[in-house]
């Protein structure tokens, strides 16, 4: 196996998750060619770095990306921190000729993805964004499905990504904890936060998005920041809703929200096509749900055994199961990372890039770019996304 060299930058919540797919990947997924070193982390404290690095087997700590970007020793720059950083620390790495891994959403905006994509098509590295969610294997056997054709025609697509933690008024926004409602650290509330993993999985399924109209929300208009300690303007969306038109011809709706009160992570799609649906939920992730519009004989039409399917996605047949433990046991949240993470390495081994690269994550950017734009504008937007057959 040839050691690869992650530089890990970011020790929050997907430092965690992205530090255990590293570790995970070399023995569930042991014909890969190339092996993650966990070579170095990067976070701005010195000794909570130190800290995660001791804890999760780093050899080594940087507290300035910079430098990181710079080290021969590392081959891999992995983006784990807030959005307004990634363009920035992408093009430094792509520059420097170190793969790139970066979560989503790509940029704060397109012009942003735009750069980056030309960084790492100009500089020929190997890329991808942490959209996880295809890879939780009940998505993954959806897009099978429609690949074998046994949805039919689509007609609607449906998806809500809704949440609760914001509701409460008198949480702070800003600083290390909460930059999620500072739209200048994270380009957006909701669409780029929520919205993108909606659109990214329903461009993989049901193809491009060409016009999208919307409207957003803030609830909560003025919070107290953590760094100033002053109450300041919230500049973030707290909901959006959205209609879409596919390149297809199918029509689709999108909520996400972080006011669903007792929605914690609820994401979930359908896709109802003339032979038959498919539903799927974060919340009961082993699970796909289908409903096959053909009698037992595989005639179409229904008889009176028709209904819906509930699939426990844990057979060996189902996509990644086979990696993991034996048929009927679950996995879970972690897991679509590793999965992501073998899919890449193999992608790199077999010169066939992983989706999605940069250039795939650009076109939902533009998709919450033009939502945005609606949102302000009250009209449709065309979006212009170009998705080539992969
Ligand atoms: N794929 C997913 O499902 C998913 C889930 C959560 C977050 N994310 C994305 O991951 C990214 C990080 O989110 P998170 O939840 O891990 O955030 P977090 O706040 O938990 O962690 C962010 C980390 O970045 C560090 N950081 C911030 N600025 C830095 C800088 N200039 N140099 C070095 N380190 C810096 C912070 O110290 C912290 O360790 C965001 O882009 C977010 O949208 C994706």
């Amino acid at each position: 196996m040839v050691p690869l060299n992650i530089g890990m930058i970011g020790y929050g919540f997907m430092g965690r998750a992205h530090s255990n797919a590293y570790r995970q990947v070399p023995t569930f997924f042991p014909g890969l060619r190339y092996r993650p070193v966990l070579k170095a982390i990067c976070g701005r404290d010195a000794e909570r770095a130190r800290a995660f690095a001791d804890l999760w087997g780093y050899e080594t700590v940087e507290t300035d990306w910079r430098r990181m970007v710079e080290r021969p020793d590392v081959d891999v720059i992995d983006i784990g921190t807030p959005n307004s950083t990634h363009a920035e620390i992408a093009i430094a790495a792509a520059r420097a000729g170190k793969w790139v891994l970066c979560e989503k959403p790509l940029a704060m905006n397109r012009a942003e993805a735009e750069a980056m994509v030309e960084a790492v098509e100009a500089a020929g590295v190997p890329n991808m964004v942490w959209f996880n969610y295809r890879r939780v294997p009940a998505v993954s056997l959806a897009h099978q499905l429609v690949r074998e054709g046994r949805v039919g025609r689509p007609y609607h697509y449906r998806a809500t990504y809704l949440q609760d933690w914001t509701m409460n008024a008198e949480l702070p926004q800003g600083g290390q904890t909460l930059w999620r409602l500072e739209a200048a650290v994270a380009g957006s509330g909701v669409v780029g936060d929520l919205l993108s993993h909606s659109i990214d999985t329903a461009m993989w399924l049901n193809g491009p998005i060409v016009a999208v109209t919307a409207v957003t929300e803030t609830f909560v208009r003025q919070r107290r920041h953590q760094q100033t300690g002053e109450i300041e303007p919230v500049t973030v969306d707290d909901t959006v809703m959205m209609l879409a038109r596919f390149a297809n011809g199918s029509l689709g709706t999108f909520e996400s929200s972080r006011y669903a009160r007792g929605r914690k992570n609820f994401n979930t799609l359908e896709l109802n096509g003339a032979d038959g649906s498919l539903r799927f939920d974060l919340e009961d992730p082993q699970y796909l749900e289908f409903f096959e519009y053909r009698d037992p004989s595989g005639r179409k039409g229904e008889d009176h055994l028709a209904g819906w399917r509930r699939i426990h996605v844990s057979a060996h047949e189902h996509p990644y199961m086979n990696r993991w433990w034996v048929p009927g046991t679950t996995i879970g949240y972690e897991h679509s990372f590793t999965n992501a993470l073998a899919d890449f390495l193999e992608g790199v081994e077999k010169g066939k890039p992983a989706q999605p690269d940069f250039r795939t994550a650009l076109e939902t950017q533009k998709v919450c770019d033009a939502v945005l734009a609606s949102a302000a504008s009250g009209r449709w937007q065309e979006t212009g996304v170009e998705l080539p057959e992969r």
